[in-house]
């Protein structure tokens, strides 16, 4: 069963489809509430990523959007987003080498300039004129001409006509949607584009059993394209999945898989994988053989490829357990501090948190006179959590340091409360804070300043 069907948008639908939630979307479309949020006041130049662009009275960019594209959540260390997109950047470029294996296949793509021309988001990709993904209510545009990248794969025609063969485009994109636990108006996808020469998909000795391409063309059938010989469609199909697949275990570890149909305008035959997770199926990317005419307008007629695009957003949420797309802007410290730190191939579950606000109190004590920063550490951090309870839900080491002339050592924690329940007073607080203090003077000897 797929849930797209030719007619729907490919824009709005994707998004629907990395992000959503199957059964949900089987039923009518919720109201927009962004296309409902004002228009900011339109500048006369639009500046982004290097660009600099006339508007005109197309501009439909709201407060709001021009306030997402200035945080750039991909640029942020810990950001989730981030780590999973290191986490799936190592793995390709670890099992994808050029021959000789001593560097990386595939060229990393993080830094397209998020306007694009109409011609890159929609006509590169044969993008029928009156398709639904066009429209203002859909489409963030500067003037008629340009707008905002609503998929990394804007840019798949400027980069193969630039001589890429291999590459993944990483960026936030956005589209004119509702605003709910899976939707947002900037997300961010991860694309990859193969391209392959007749002997890199058959082998030298191959290609004259297999050419890549037919010498006349072929009518369209489901599983071909007119120009693509039958071999090298199946070749490009069972290369295609097999990356995927192995994508999908390396971030998942193994998991249940299936194939679903699927349409989009630049990709034929068109699929979607879908996961099982937590005993529900999930489409998790989009992905399909590169159209032929798509390859001809970029100055490759004789290769043929693939591509995929997939939403961070998605497999994030899957990954780690974030339950709600809002929670990847939140600069709660309840929030970022689950992913400071942490390595790309950490197994992190993302525990809730409360929506009631933080009291921040700092605790600064010298050490007893024998005692070493690293003796007394876990004691602190143990203390401090069996006192607190749960109402600590951060505790962070913040400085330590020893007096020159005394010798004493001194160490200062920052504990960050916060209740499930209610709003904690500055008094509340101060109570159980007194009482963490009382407890590390009479077990530890600690002599707080
Ligand atoms: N660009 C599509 C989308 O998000 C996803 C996709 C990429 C599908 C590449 C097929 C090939 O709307």
């Amino acid at each position: 069963m797929t849930l797209l069907s030719p007619s729907r948008c490919v824009s709005r639908r994707l998004c629907r489809i990395l992000l959503a939630n199957a059964a949900h979307y089987s039923n009518a479309e919720p109201a927009s509430s962004e296309s409902a949020t004002p228009k900011s006041s339109r500048p006369e130049i639009f500046k982004l990523d290097g660009k600099e662009i006339r508007t005109d009275s197309c501009w439909n960019l709201s407060n709001s959007v021009l306030t997402l594209l200035e945080r750039q959540l991909l640029n942020e260390p810990s950001n989730p987003l981030n780590l999973l997109k290191q986490r799936i950047v190592n793995h390709v470029h670890q099992t994808y080498r050029k021959p000789g294996g001593r560097s990386p296949l595939f060229t990393v793509c993080e830094r397209e300039p998020r306007v694009v021309t109409t011609f890159e988001n929609f006509d590169s990709l044969l993008t029928p004129a009156d398709h639904i993904s066009r429209r203002p209510s859909d489409t963030y545009y500067v003037n008629q001409d340009y707008c905002l990248r609503a998929h990394t794969t804007a840019h798949e025609h400027r980069l193969i006509r630039e001589g890429l063969d291999a590459f993944l485009t990483v960026g936030d994109v956005y589209r004119r949607d509702e605003i709910d636990k899976t939707h947002y108006p900037c997300f961010h996808q991860l694309e990859g584009v193969r391209l392959y020469a007749a002997d890199q998909l058959f082998g030298t000795a191959g290609i004259n059993q297999h050419p890549i391409l037919e010498k006349t063309p072929t009518e369209r059938k489901p599983h071909k394209q007119e120009k693509i010989a039958e071999d090298a469609s199946n070749a490009l199909q069972i290369q295609l999945k097999a990356f995927l697949e192995d994508l999908c275990d390396a971030i998942f570890g193994v998991c249940e898989k299936r194939w679903v149909d699927a349409y989009f305008p630049f990709t034929h035959p068109s699929f979607e994988l879908e996961i099982e997770y937590q005993g529900k199926w999930l489409e998790v990317l989009g992905c399909g053989v590169l159209e032929q005419k798509l390859m001809e307008m970029a100055g490759v007629p004789d290769k043929v490829g693939w591509a995929f695009g997939l939403g961070l957003e998605r497999l994030a949420m899957v990954l780690y357990t974030i339950p709600d797309i809002r929670l990847f802007w939140t600069k709660d410290s309840g929030f970022l501090s689950q992913f400071e730190g942490k390595s790309p191939t950490d197994s992190i579950v993302y525990k809730p948190i409360s929506a009631h606000p933080q009291v921040t109190f700092d605790v600064s004590f010298f050490l007893p006179e024998s005692v070493q920063f690293n003796d007394m550490t876990s004691d602190v951090y143990d203390t401090i959590r069996n006192v607190g309870g749960e109402l600590v839900e951060q505790v962070k080491l913040m400085d330590e340091f020893t007096n020159k002339k005394s010798g004493k050592r001194s160490q200062m924690y920052r504990i960050v409360y916060r209740s499930n329940e209610k709003s904690l007073t500055k008094q509340e607080v101060n109570a159980v804070h007194k009482a963490i203090e009382q407890e590390l003077v009479e077990k530890f000897s600690a002599v707080i300043r």
